[in-house]
């Protein structure tokens, strides 16, 4: 058995029954639009309560995870680098807030980061959800690459592309030797890894289902990147393994026709749409961040 499955066996063991998730401090009325309520999932799912996080047993095995030495991209993960982008941040906590509002409605741990098309911030997004979500006090995250045909997420993080996803995929490695630590407390990575043949074989096989449904007793939120959504079948394959979609949307270039295209592929499975890359603020947005810093900073979400 390995150590992963002994630590997440005593977890079950001392686990007990299901603690109310913590809830955020609603954010003041900034940018409404950023989680579009009309798309919200409703009545669906059962209204429980989320999955609680990992028993302490899992601690020590992430513990033992192997940092490793991350250079993030300074012009776009921005709570690596204080106080540059505050505008950005506080939409990320928007995001967050409205992702536990969602999760006292349906169980929301594994997400699904997808778009249209390609470059409309889907990485950007990931890297960056991961960062406010652990910004939180004791809540882990670990965060998946699961664009095998254009990984991108270790390079913004400036992390190690491997070993990865599609090494665990083919069974040419175990799921704790992918996983990486990196500078962050409580951020996890699993990189794509080395480049194959058939990525939509890998992603949708039975072998993804596993390593998420044994990685999330030990993570708070397991949050996966994808490939675009309309020209490939792999993120809708991935979409039945994780509990909900957010859909990217960029501004002024995802067209309304392929971005209804893709949105009918989630179904009920969608929890909300991130317009991303706004470059014009709400008039109440800008006064609001008038009196705590400069709104028109990069890496606006
Ligand atoms: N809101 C944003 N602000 C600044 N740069 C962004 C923003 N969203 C995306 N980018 C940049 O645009 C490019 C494409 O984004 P990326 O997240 O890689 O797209 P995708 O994963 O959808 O292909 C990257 O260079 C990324 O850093
Ligand atoms: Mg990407």
């Amino acid at each position: 058995m390995s150590r992963i499955h002994e630590a997440l066996k005593k977890a079950e063991q001392e686990r007990g029954t299901s603690e109310v998730v913590q809830q955020m401090d609603p954010d003041p009325a900034v940018l409404d639009a950023l989680i579009h309520p009309d798309v919200t999932t409703s009545g669906v799912r059962s209204p429980s309560v989320a999955a609680p996080a990992a028993a302490m047993s899992g601690d020590s095995l992430l513990a033992s995870i192997r940092q490793t030495d991350w250079r993030p991209d300074p012009k776009t993960m921005l709570f690596f680098t204080g106080e540059e982008h505050l505008y950005g941040m506080e939409e990320f906590r928007t995001l967050r807030s409205r992702l536990y509002q969602a999760r006292e409605k349906h169980p929301l741990s594994k997400l699904l980061i997808t778009s249209p098309l390609p470059k409309e911030g889907k990485s950007f997004v990931t890297a960056n959800l991961g960062q406010v979500l652990v910004q939180q006090h004791g809540k882990r995250a670990l965060l998946v690459d699961a664009d095998l045909r254009n990984p991108h997420l270790h390079s913004v993080l400036g992390a190690e592309p491997g070993p990865g996803l599609s090494d665990y995929l083919r069974s040419e490695i175990d799921e704790f030797s992918i996983i990486q630590r990196g500078p962050m407390e409580n951020l996890f990575l699993i990189p794509a890894g080395s480049r194959n043949e058939n990525p939509a074989e890998l992603v949708g096989s039975g072998r993804m289902n596993t390593l998420l449904t044994r990685l999330q007793p030990l993570f708070d939120w397991i949050i996966v990147d994808s490939p675009p959504a309309v020209a490939v079948s792999d993120a809708g394959l991935l979409a039945k393994y994780c509990d909900g979609v957010i859909m990217v949307v960029r501004s002024n270039a995802t067209p309304f026709d392929i971005a209804k295209r893709a949105r009918q592929e989630f179904g009920d499975n969608l929890v909300g749409v991130v317009l991303n890359g706004i470059d014009t603020l709400p008039a109440y947005s800008q006064y609001y961040y008038s009196a705590y810093g400069n709104p028109n900073g990069k890496g606006e979400a």
